[in-house]
């Protein structure tokens, strides 16, 4: 018993995998003594700031600075004349297309850089960039793709004659691409035989990730030793120090990346923007220290936005609703320049995992690429690749098919659902899905809010409502989603020719503490906390007496980055395999120190223990000190391992979400009364964290869904750029969730844990939705487009006839 107890004791002091550890991050945030890019102040530092562009689509008829340059305090005003002989003025995209840095000939959207100021303070920049002249020709703006592809007008002038694009033919002046994956013509004779077909419209709305922190960047040449040191907002550092190198040609090993704390990244700070690249010339330049931070209407105007997917959809059926096909076309609106951050080979990112949790035989995607005079981007806000636009098109899918057959939507989930002895489980558009059990997770979910309770609830409150005793309708939000994270594998995923694997470097020190360095780094998911965590447990030292260090090019090795939930799937599981590299090296030394063969000992916790003679032992803190104390024959001295993990597939977690909303049909005002979120990460490595993460997700959903939009008028004038119009939701509007699990681990991930980060966005959105839809089902609402906001919620009562 004793023994016993002491093991736990052991177990308990690791902190290890399971254990919902205190975030060690949150001393330093919460008294203020985080270290942001803002932060960073050298000596003689400058500060940039852009003249951007008030129209969305025009010719550049002349610059003038003398007005600028006069002013006192400023040191440079820089355009696209000036970045020509360095061939800078245009930079090369995420998705293979360029990007103007600083408007050459003309702009494309409003709030395109087009100067940029280098002051000796922020605010004299400001005022020189009101003094730059600039004569523009306003040219006809398209902000609609779909009239985008007919129009004669020209927005990329620069390829108008390429009928070939990174992604295959272009068959209009502002065609991107078209990307395709399934069988076209076997989904279309499903359709055409099916019994039964419904079809859809789903408009997965046009928003921004609008991180608190902007984006920003610190750039200084010493001139002495030929070093660029760059700070910024950076989601992936290595790959802004590869790209740095390959456009400045300074040589990378004199190049040094360091992302300080970042205040949120959700997908905004994985591209590489104007603002990094003219700060590094800036200080190229004038051979001082040079600052870019942008404000929040920049951010919101200019930097990377999200979605903007018209997904029209056909999905069919047998009478009893089994699902037989799938049918999808994306219109997709890429904005000014094809600028999205997708693995190179996937322009669509990973949006073919649309069959979504379902069974489906057969399926075809089709997604159009298209120019409009918008923002550049198209990144993952707070999800894999295109995921949420996936999730958010099955889901609504599924809930017309139910309308169609005047079926449940619950039930006809669960009849469609992937069962567990299916995984790993090969969809019709080509992904292995590795591990799931839907329907044990949908019953649960389903109990838990008492479903069937709810539903009787709402018959009851329609009739209520008919007979005039109410004005409040009930809408019950379902959800089943399957995400897909952690790109790599190398085979499949690149960002810019580099593999997506990533990586980990552990140093054990003499005393028994250690430190980790990662590719990745974390932006407030609490890396430092849960990686010193599976450490913990594969190594047997304290989380307690392990450093994370992430985000610093000289130090680190190399990594692809932190966003669409790939840390724990990638950089978590080289940390295992480093630590199991450092457990193997351990073995043989306390082998030696405890005069048995190697594979006399067992591991146990925190120590090697001789099989059958439990007295007999040596500690990894002991081996630890050994290693570097000992002559041992046939060992190295020190205790280090590195691991640079390739993934074999990405992991699928996958969760059942239940929203019960009321809204009101005279304001369009919504109340949620319930919200369930049950998620299956796999192993769960820190369920606090865990839980936080699933709030921070589902509260973006939230905002996304109800009211968050980056919405243009016919002119191409952003009507969003504050946060007077871009909704952010605070503890008022957020309501309470109650959140749950089931735990299906990923089989070939060495601890089988499955990324969690992103998934309470993928499957929120759908459940928010899904309720207000479901709350007007009775009175025959088939679609309405997000965001559903009280405008949009009262125009539906309206349009149905509710307001006698
Ligand atoms: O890539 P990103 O960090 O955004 O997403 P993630 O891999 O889903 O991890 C988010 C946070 O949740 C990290 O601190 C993970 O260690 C933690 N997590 C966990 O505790 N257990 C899991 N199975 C997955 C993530």
């Amino acid at each position: 018993m004793k023994d016993l107890e002491d093991r736990q004791e052991r177990i308990d002091n690791l902190k290890g995998m399971g254990c919902s550890r205190k975030r060690v991050e949150d001393a330093r945030f919460t008294q203020g003594k985080g270290n942001y890019v803002d932060d960073v102040n050298l000596p003689g530092m400058l500060h940039g700031d852009f003249v951007r562009s008030p129209y969305a689509h025009a010719r550049v008829k002349s610059i003038n600075i003398d007005a600028a340059m006069a002013l006192d305090g400023v040191v440079a005003v820089l355009t696209a004349k000036d970045l020509e002989p360095l061939a800078l003025h245009w930079m090369p995209t995420l998705a293979g297309d360029k990007q103007m840095v600083l408007a050459d000939g003309k702009v494309l959207f409003q709030g395109q850089e087009v100067a940029f100021v280098v002051a000796k303070d922020h605010y004299i920049a400001a005022d020189a960039v009101e003094l730059v002249e600039v004569e523009y020709e306003e040219l006809p703006v398209l902000v609609d793709p779909f009239e985008a592809l007919q129009s004669d007008v020209v927005l990329r002038e620069d390829i108008k004659d390429e009928k070939e694009g990174a992604h295959g033919p272009r068959r209009h002046h502002n065609h991107i691409f078209l990307w395709e994956e399934g069988d076209k013509e076997a989904t279309e004779q499903v359709l055409d035989e099916a019994e039964v077909v419904a079809e859809e419209m789903v408009y997965y709305h046009r928003t921004h990730p609008c991180p608190l922190e902007p984006c920003g960047s610190v750039a200084s040449m010493d001139k002495i030793n030929g070093k660029l040191t760059l700070w910024g907002t950076f989601q992936a550092p290595h790959v802004v120090r590869t790209v740095a190198s390959i456009l400045s040609g300074i040589e990378e090993h004199n190049i040094r990346v360091i992302s300080p704390d970042i205040g949120g990244g959700f997908g905004n700070k994985v591209g590489v923007y104007p603002g990094y690249v003219c700060s590094i010339v800036a200080t190229i330049v004038t051979g001082q220290p040079v600052k870019w931070i942008e404000d929040r209407m920049e951010n919101l105007m200019a930097t990377a936005f999200a979605r903007d997917y018209w997904m029209k959809g056909k999905i069919s059926a047998t009478k009893e609703g089994k699902i037989t096909g799938l049918h999808c076309h994306v219109t997709a609106d890429h904005g000014a320049f094809d600028a999205c951050a997708d693995p190179t080979k996937f322009p669509a990112g990973f949006f073919h995992i649309c069959t979504g949790s379902y069974d489906i035989p057969v399926a075809y995607v089709g997604v159009d690429g298209v120019y409009t005079n918008k923002a550049p981007g198209g990144v993952a806000y707070r999800c894999s690749f295109r995921v949420t636009e996936a999730a958010y098109f099955i889901e609504r899918m599924i809930e017309v098919l139910a309308m169609e057959l005047n079926m449940d939507a619950a039930e006809l989930r669960r009849i469609n659902f992937i069962k567990a002895d299916q995984f790993p489980y090969q969809s019709a558009l080509g992904w292995e899905y590795d591990s799931g059990d839907y329907h044990t997770a949908w019953d649960k979910a389903l109990a838990a809010v008492g479903y069937d309770d709810l539903r009787a609830e709402q018959a009851q409150r329609v009739e209520d409502f008919k007979a005039g005793k109410t004005r409040k309708l009930l809408g019950i939000g379902l959800t089943h989603f399957t995400e897909i994270v952690g790109a790599g594998p190398v085979k499949n995923c690149d960002i810019l020719g580099m593999g997506m694997f990533d990586s980990c470097e552990i140093r054990i020190h003499p005393t028994g503490s250690a430190i980790a360095r990662l590719g990745t780094i974390s932006q407030g998911q609490g890396h430092a906390t849960t990686f010193a965590q599976i450490l913990a447990s594969e190594i047997g030292l304290s989380a307690d007496s392990i450093t994370i260090e992430e985000g610093d090019t000289d130090t680190a090795p190399y990594g692809l980055g932190t966003y669409g939930s790939r840390s724990t799937p990638v950089a978590g599981a080289a940390t295992a395999m480093a630590g199991r590299k450092i457990r193997a090296k351990a073995q043989m030394i306390a082998a030696y120190l405890l005069e048995v063969h190697d594979n006399d000992l067992e591991w146990d916790v925190d120590r090697f223990v001789v099989k059958g003679a439990p007295e007999r032992f040596k500690t990894m803190k002991d081996i630890a000190y050994a290693a570097y104390n000992q002559a041992i024959p046939g060992v190295e001295p020190g205790l280090e391992a590195v691991s640079y993990y390739d993934p074999p597939n990405m992991t699928y977690p996958f969760g059942a979400y239940i929203c019960v909303m009321e809204v009101d049909v005279d304001t369009g005002e919504h109340e949620i009364r319930q919200f369930y979120a049950l998620d299956d990460c796999g192993t769960r490595i820190n369920p606090m964290v865990i839980e936080g993460q699933v709030h921070g997700g589902l509260t973006e959903a939230l905002a996304i869904a109800m009211g968050q939009e980056i919405a243009y008028d016919d002119m191409g004038n952003c009507k969003t750029g504050t946060l007077m119009d871009f909704f952010i939701p605070t503890a008022v509007e957020t309501p309470h969730y109650t959140t749950d699990h089931t735990e299906t681990p990923s089989p070939h991930h060495p601890i089988g844990a499955k990324g969690v980060g992103e998934s309470p966005n993928v499957g929120g959105v759908p459940a928010f939705s899904n309720a207000v839809h479901d709350a007007f089902r009775a009175f025959g609402l088939r679609q309405s487009h997000m965001p559903h906001d009280h405008w949009r919620i009262w125009k539906i009562a309206s349009d149905l006839g509710l307001h006698g």
